[in-house]
């Protein structure tokens, strides 16, 4: 059972990364596009971040029983860390795209500048994951 629960685990982190690797191409082809063709490319973005959101609730229960199931205790360091640096990207991803794209519909900035926004987001959200990714993969002992 415990296997089971680190497959699930190792799975959702997968799709918690791998969605955002897609949006670069995407990005790339919003750029100096009309609006019509630019709302289904919007979709497409909000449907990866969707998937990842769900990928996240599933970790983070996955990672709750695993520290249920197993031998590590709440209090190993690179749990903490995971668990604090997690929380910080919860309230990074509620406000960095949904705003921006909402910013972008109501004409308060352009296409160009919602592409540069949402890039900007979309990598310092790999590289919270990647963070995260490494207390998990590496264990370090930080006190
Ligand atoms: C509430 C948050 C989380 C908790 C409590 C948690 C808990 C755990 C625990 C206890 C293990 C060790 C399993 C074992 O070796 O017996 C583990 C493994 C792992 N976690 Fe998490 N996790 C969380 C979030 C994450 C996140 C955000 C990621 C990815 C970005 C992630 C990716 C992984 C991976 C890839 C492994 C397998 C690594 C290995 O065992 O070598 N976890 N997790």
């Amino acid at each position: 059972m415990y296997s089971f629960i680190i497959y699930t685990h190792v799975i959702s982190a997968i799709l918690s990364i791998g969605p955002f690797f897609v949006l670069f191409p995407l990005l790339n082809r919003m750029k100096g596009k009309s609006e019509e063709a630019l709302n289904s490319q919007i979709e497409i973005f909000q449907a990866a971040i969707r998937i990842v959101k769900h990928a996240g609730h599933v970790l983070v229960g996955s990672g709750v029983l695993l520290v249920w199931q197993g031998n590590w205790p709440w209090t190993t360091s690179w749990v903490i860390m995971t668990i604090v640096v997690m929380f910080g990207s919860v309230f990074f991803l509620a406000r960095a795209f949904r705003p921006n794209i909402r910013r972008f519909q109501n004409g308060l900035i352009d296409v160009d500048e919602l592409v540069r926004r949402l890039r900007r987001s979309v990598w310092q959200y790999i590289f919270l994951l990647l963070v995260m990714l490494w207390f998990m993969v590496a264990k370090p002992n930080i006190w």
